[in-house]
């Protein structure tokens, strides 16, 4: 790996103002970064990408190491996260998975019968099936300067790609799978949670610091729903976590309802999306959990007052209390201007500077 070279090598040590915040520490300034910060918005992302395949990318070490390096260089944010995708490992447990760009993942022949749960692999062997996960990981511990978050896709967004075959709007199928055959479910989310728990525990032994658990389409169910047919490996996930000095962040989109949940399943961190306002989650949450979020990623696309106006907010609703994690409410779009980004990461540190204690 003799081509990456360590980023800011002259700047001041080991930035953990990240994770202390996870912690719900003092920090001296509010730690930022952003979903999907390697990614197509960067010309150098895109010079890198050409045409090859997103999965390649991920399956080799050096470019994915390379690649969660790149915005560190063009951007004071305070942690880095892994670059590869939460189909990564859902491809070695027996389903043939590509990503099409523009559109998402696919999945060849999905799940549609109660019988077709079987197909899926366990249990997962981090060391032989995504050794190349492992080699990035330890590799970015050893020359960042910022922590190293690790990531999985959670029990049921991973099971909504592998039951839709692909994206969906409204993951008819899926409820419908989960309503009409409960005892499937129950493997299926069994099985892919015991998966991602040995995922994510050796990417945190591999030197990972904190891990984001995406949930991301969750928050298509409804409360009651979310307890009966969720909550129950979400606790199990988490659970087989805690203890390993690594902050685990649980996020999804549209889980204005859910939150209270998604932090009693086990979460540090709870991450929230644009549209419930910091506050307002952050009570339901409670302020002795952190938070992370929640600015819109489309304002980053308005001209910069715009962005100035609604990022401030962000941080008059986090009122300086300590276990905010500035990050968007969603990745990164790819059409956001790069600078936006970095110009964010330098206001939000310099409205937030205090003395820590
Ligand atoms: O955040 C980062 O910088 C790390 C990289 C990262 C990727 N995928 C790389 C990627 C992370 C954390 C993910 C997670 C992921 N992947 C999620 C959860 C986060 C979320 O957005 O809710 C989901 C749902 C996926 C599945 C997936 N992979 C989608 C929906 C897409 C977008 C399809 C598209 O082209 O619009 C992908 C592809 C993908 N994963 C890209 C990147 C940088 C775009 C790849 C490209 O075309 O170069």
């Amino acid at each position: 790996m003799a081509t990456v070279q360590p980023l800011r090598p002259s700047s001041s040590g080991f930035k953990d103002r990240f994770l202390k915040a996870c912690r719900g520490e003092p920090v001296d300034r509010t730690p930022v970064w952003f979903m999907r910060q390697a990614g197509r918005y960067q010309p150098e992302y895109r010079e890198l990408r050409k045409d090859r395949d997103i999965l390649e990318m991920c399956r080799n070490p050096e470019l994915a190491a390379e690649v969660t390096m790149l915005p560190l260089a063009r951007m004071d944010v305070d942690a880095a996260i892994l670059f590869s995708d939460i189909m990564v490992p859902v491809a070695e447990m027996g389903f043939e998975v590509r990503i099409d760009p523009g559109v998402g993942p696919r999945v060849a022949e999905p799940i549609r019968t109660e019988a077709d749960v079987d197909r899926l692999r366990h249990p997962f062997d981090p060391e032989g099936q995504v050794p190349y996960v492992l080699e990035a990981v330890r590799f970015l511990r050893k020359v960042l300067n910022v922590p190293l978050i690790g990531f999985a896709g959670a029990p049921f967004t991973l099971a909504s790609y592998l039951i839709e075959g692909g994206p969906s709007r409204d993951f008819a199928r899926t409820k419908a799978f989960m309503h009409s055959a409960p005892q499937a479910w129950d493997r299926l989310m069994w099985t892919l949670g015991q998966n991602i728990q040995s995922y994510l525990r050796a990417q945190i032994e591999a030197g990972a610091q904190a891990v984001q658990v995406f949930d991301s389409w969750v928050g298509c169910l409804d409360p009651a729903d979310y307890s009966h047919y969720v909550a129950p490996y979400m606790l199990e996930l988490f659970g087989g976590l805690a203890g390993l000095d690594a902050p685990r962040i649980h996020f999804g989109v549209c889980t204005g309802e859910l939150l209270t949940q998604m932090r009693d399943v086990g979460a540090d961190v709870v991450g929230v999306d644009w549209r419930v306002l910091l506050n307002d989650a952050w009570e339901r949450i409670g302020f002795d959990v952190a938070i992370q979020g929640n600015l819109d990623p489309a304002v980053c696309l308005a001209p910069w007052d715009d962005v100035e106006i609604k990022a401030l907010a962000v941080l008059r609703r986090a009122a300086g209390r300590p276990g905010h994690i500035f990050n968007l409410g969603h990745g990164v779009l790819p059409q956001t201007p790069p600078d936006v980004l970095a110009r964010l990461v330098d206001l939000v540190h310099e409205r937030t500077e205090r003395a820590a204690s």
